[in-house]
């Protein structure tokens, strides 16, 4: 069932807590793809009831960013969803979730900001705000949703991190369950941004999944050494390919390692074709 407001979600979920059903709370921003369908399929398999929001959140966007061209398919994804049994697809418009006429800005709305340790890194350092966006909008979607369990992909790791954290440091009763990486047969992780790649783009993007690879095998032979370890990935870089970074950091709690052991996490971010790409590894499983 497809809804768009907050008031139709909470009776239907209410309906069901009567009935002392779980609910599963699957956040997306839509363009749905194989990734987003494990993450569905494992909230099916563990709860009663599914609700998957669609909604592409304005306020984790920069200016400079893709909010205006990221892919819109929601009649697409409520086929898929559809076939995974589903039970409430919620796609709200942005006046539902953010007052009409309200400014998004935290002059005038109320933001969750997490903390600076794990927001100044990674992703964070050149996507400044994003994961204050992230975070007011998740949290936002489990107070509307009120799930008892709620499903991220791996893929997006230090959102993940992120995420777990401020459930915990803001004692939200929801339990976080994360889901491995789907990939192509490739070894390219999914990605509704895939979709700007030319052809040439996507084999110039499988370089995140060799950089990575490399990297657990080296540690896997005994490299520890996070500098010798991130050296590997000069041998696969070419001019087709503009990093961001590439860093090996605690997989709990983001902090950076000298010495790579076996809660290290494998994290990279490039561009290919000017599109930006994500991935990560474990160095042990
Ligand atoms: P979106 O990019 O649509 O991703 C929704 C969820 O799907 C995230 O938890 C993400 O990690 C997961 N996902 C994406 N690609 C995946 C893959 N290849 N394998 C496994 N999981 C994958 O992440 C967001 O949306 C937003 O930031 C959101 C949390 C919805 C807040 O707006």
């Amino acid at each position: 069932m497809l809804i768009h407001t907050v008031n139709e979600v909470r009776e239907a979920v209410n309906s069901w807590k009567k009935e002392n059903l779980t609910v599963g709370l699957v956040p997306t921003m839509g363009a749905l793809h194989e990734g987003h369908l494990s993450l569905i399929k494992k909230a099916k398999e563990t709860c009663d009831r599914v609700v998957v929001s669609d909604f592409v959140n304005p306020i984790q966007f920069g200016p400079s960013e893709d909010f205006d061209k990221y892919p819109r398919t929601l009649n697409e994804d409520m086929k898929l969803c559809d076939n995974e049994g589903v039970d409430i697809v919620f796609a709200p418009s942005a006046d539902e979730m953010y007052q009409k006429g309200q400014r998004l800005s935290n002059d005038t709305l109320t933001y969750v900001c997490p903390p600076f340790f794990y927001v100044n890194t990674l992703c964070g350092k050149s996507r400044v705000g994003h994961f204050d966006g992230v975070c007011t909008v998740v949290l936002k979607l489990f107070n509307i949703v009120q799930p008892d369990y709620a499903f991220f992909g791996q893929k997006d790791a230090q959102q993940v991190i992120i995420i777990k954290k401020m459930v915990n440091d803001l004692n939200v009763p929801v339990k976080i369950i994360q889901c491995p990486i789907v990939r192509e047969a490739s070894g390219l992780a999914l990605s509704s941004r895939n979709k700007y790649l030319s052809e040439d783009g996507k084999k110039d993007a499988l370089v995140l999944s060799k950089i990575l690879k490399n990297i657990k095998s080296c540690y896997d032979k005994g490299v520890t050494d996070v500098a010798a370890l991130k050296e590997t990935a000069y041998g696969f870089l070419n001019d087709k390919h503009d990093m961001e970074y590439l860093e090996i950091v605690d997989r709990d709690n983001l902090e950076n390692k000298i010495k790579a052991d076996d809660n290290s996490i494998a994290l990279i971010a490039l561009r290919v074709e000017n599109v930006r790409l994500i991935d990560n590894i474990y160095l042990k499983d």
